[in-house]
């Protein structure tokens, strides 16, 4: 049983230094609030709710003085935050991989990655990607084949139709060792927008592991009236009585 907890175990780091420009709210956007709840709170809950979940991260901007207020308001036992935010997502990433070490954690545990803004992530997805994983040699992410029909762009109009067998749209969380990743990201450098880019480019294969098309990330205004409408509908069929 010892053996088995052990197995489970893993980590979360939230990159959550960006500046949110293309919601354009004012603030960041991880904390626009949803039903009442800032957005990070919605995507901390998930984790906290998933069997394993061991100490994890929140890397914030320097400059960031939201983040405490909401934790003071909304605790999240497992979550430390951490104000070394960097200027792209690979350097806050890496940032938080530093901070576990810092805290001790080992560079052979498992660390799951994931946007703070991919608020509508399930427990069942990040169950999914923990059993797809746990015995794998390189780790995996959740990933969705491509739905829609691709086109590459001459000047504004269609120069071509890409086929799109075998294309899918990476998502978070991604779970890699902490060792492997820090060292690929390290190696990779500022350009990568995924820790599996990461990977690869140290010559690894990661795992695709099929998610949902809802967990999007909000980018847009709009995404955020989209999340707004689902979780809305998820708390009505949670308290609506059977
Ligand atoms: N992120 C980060 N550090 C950066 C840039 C982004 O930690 N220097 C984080 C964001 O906070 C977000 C995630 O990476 O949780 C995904 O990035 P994105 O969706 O691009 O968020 P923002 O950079 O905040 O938004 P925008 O690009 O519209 O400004
Ligand atoms: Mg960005």
């Amino acid at each position: 049983m010892a053996a088995d907890n052990l197995k489970r175990r893993f980590h979360v780091v939230i990159p959550c230094a960006g500046s949110g420009s293309r919601v354009s709210i004012g603030l960041p956007k991880q904390y626009a609030l949803l039903n009442g709840v800032p957005m990070v709170v919605h995507t901390l809950r998930v984790f906290q709710s998933v069997k394993g979940l061991a100490q994890s991260v929140l890397v914030v901007a320097p400059e960031d003085l939201v983040m405490g207020d909401v934790l003071r308001q909304w605790p999240q036992s497992e979550f430390f935050v951490s104000h070394t935010g960097g200027a792209t997502r690979a350097q806050s990433v890496l940032a938080g991989l530093n901070a576990l070490i810092d805290k001790g954690v080992g560079l052979d545990e498992w660390v799951l990655v994931h946007d703070a803004a991919r608020c509508l992530l399930t427990p069942e997805l990040v169950e999914k990607l923990l059993l797809a994983c746990f015995e794998d040699p390189v780790g995996g992410l959740l990933a969705l084949p491509l739905p829609d029909t691709l086109k590459e762009e001459s000047h504004g109009r269609v120069g071509k139709t890409l086929d799109r067998s075998g294309k899918w749209l990476a998502q978070t969380p991604q779970m890699f060792r902490l060792g492997l990743l820090r060292q690929a990201l390290v190696s990779a450098g500022q350009s990568v927008t995924d820790e599996a880019s990461a990977i690869e480019h140290a010559g690894f294969s990661p795992l695709l592991v099929p998610s949902a098309a809802f967990n999007f990330k909000v980018t847009y205004a709009e995404d955020l009236q989209m999340a707004q409408a689902i979780l809305s509908d998820r708390s009505r069929s949670t308290h609506s009585p059977t």
